[in-house]
C-alpha cells in the first residue's frame, strides 16, 4: 500500500496543475472527519439520501424484485450508516443473500463490520478491502443475481468523465437483468452546494488538509500544514464542485527525497464532486448499457437514488 500511495502522490505532484488523489482522504482520521461532515447542517447529501432510504427502501426492494438467491455488492461503502436502512428492509423479506462491502479504507470497513455485526446479526457479510477498479473483476466470477450499490454520490468523484469508464466496466462485469442503485447529487441552488463544501465549523477544511497530514505521517513528507488553505468552488454549468489546497506562500516540500516547489497561490486539486440533472442521469444510463427502473427522490429534490437494470 505504501508503495502505491507514494507512487500516486509523486505522480500527482509532477502534474500541472498539481493533484492529489481523493481516495487517500480516508485514513483513520479522514474516515472519522467524514463521519463528522455527514452530520454537519450544511452537508445535505447524507440527510437527503438517509431520508430516501428511510422512506423508500420497501419500494426499492419491490422494484429490484429478486427471484432467487442474490448478492449485494457495494462500492465505497464507508461506514454504511445509510445502506443499513436498505439492508434492514431486505432482511424482513429474505436472508438468502450475501452483502459484500468494498472499500479502500481498512478503518471504514472495520467500523462497518463491527456495527453491522451488532445491528444486523442475521446479515451474511463478506467485506473486501480493495479499490473500485480491482474489485470490478471480482463481480464477473459471481454467477448469482446482483444488486450493485454505489451510494453517497461517490459516482460524482471521478475526474475527466471517469464515471463513464467505471459504469461501462461495471456493466461489462455483470449480466443482463442485474441491477445497480446509484446515488446522484442533483444540480440545485449553487449556494446550497457550495456551502456543503465550505461549512462554517471548518470540518471540510480539516478533512482536505488531513490529506497533507497523512502524507507527512506515512511518507515522511514535510508539508507545512498552516501554509496551505482549503478552497472550494462550484461551477453551475459543468455541475462540478471542486476542492483545492492553495499554497499560501512560495515554498518547497520534500517527499521521498524529492523536492516539489509550490508558488504563492498555486492550487493542488484534491477533490471533485459532480452534480447531475435528471437528463444527465438518463444519458449516463443509456450510454453505459442500463435502463432506469425507477428514481427515488428526497422531499427537497436535492438527491436521487436511481435504480438501473443492465440491458
Ligand atoms: C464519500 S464516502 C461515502 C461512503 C458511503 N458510500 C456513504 O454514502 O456514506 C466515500 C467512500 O468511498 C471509499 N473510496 C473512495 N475512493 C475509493 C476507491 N477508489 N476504491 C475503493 N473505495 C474508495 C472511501 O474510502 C470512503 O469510505
Amino acid at each position: 500500500m505504501t508503495d502505491t500511495f507514494l507512487a500516486d502522490i509523486l505522480a500527482g505532484l509532477i502534474r500541472s496543475p498539481k493533484t492529489l488523489p481523493s481516495m487517500y482522504f480516508y485514513n483513520k482520521a479522514g474516515s472519522k472527519l467524514f463521519q463528522t461532515i455527514m452530520q454537519l447542517p450544511e452537508y445535505y447529501l447524507t440527510k437527503s439520501e438517509f431520508e430516501i432510504l428511510d422512506t423508500q427502501s420497501a419500494d426499492i426492494y419491490k422494484d429490484f424484485n429478486p427471484s432467487n438467491r442474490f448478492e449485494i455488492v457495494e462500492f465505497g461503502a464507508g461506514d454504511g450508516s445509510k445502506t443499513k436502512l436498505l439492508l434492514k428492509e431486505i432482511l424482513t423479506h429474505t436472508e438468502e443473500f450475501v452483502y459484500s462491502p468494498i472499500d479502500i479504507s481498512k478503518s471504514a470497513l472495520k467500523g462497518l463490520d463491527k456495527s453491522y455485526k451488532v445491528e444486523l446479526p442475521k446479515l451474511n457479510m463478506n467485506p473486501i478491502n480493495a479499490d473500485y477498479f480491482s474489485a470490478l473483476d471480482g463481480l464477473k466470477s459471481k454467477s448469482t443475481t446482483k444488486l450493485v450499490l454505489f451510494m453517497g454520490s461517490n459516482i460524482g468523484n471521478f475526474k475527466d468523465d471517469g464515471e463513464l469508464d467505471f459504469l461501462k466496466s461495471m456493466r461489462a462485469n455483470i449480466s443482463v437483468g442485474d441491477h445497480a442503485l446509484i446515488g446522484f447529487d442533483l444540480k440545485k441552488d449553487p449556494r446550497v452546494i457550495l456551502d456543503a463544501y465550505n461549512d462554517k465549523s471548518g470540518v471540510t477544511r480539516e478533512f482536505n488538509l488531513n490529506l497533507l497530514k497523512r502524507i507527512n505521517a506515512e511518507l515522511g513528507a514535510d508539508f507545512d500544514i498552516p501554509s496551505f488553505e482549503h478552497y472550494p468552488t462550484y461551477n453551475p454549468i459543468t455541475g462540478e464542485a471542486t476542492s483545492y489546497l492553495i499554497s499560501l506562500k512560495d515554498q518547497n516540500v520534500r517527499i521521498d527525497n524529492k523536492l516539489f516547489h509550490f508558488e504563492y497561490g498555486e492550487p493542488i486539486f484534491t477533490e471533485i464532486s459532480k452534480k447531475y440533472s435528471d437528463s444527465d442521469i438518463s444519458k449516463l444510463a443509456l450510454s453505459t448499457g442500463f435502463e432506469i427502473v425507477n428514481n427515488y427522490y428526497d422531499c427537497k429534490h436535492y438527491f436521487v437514488d436511481s435504480l438501473w437494470r443492465a440491458v
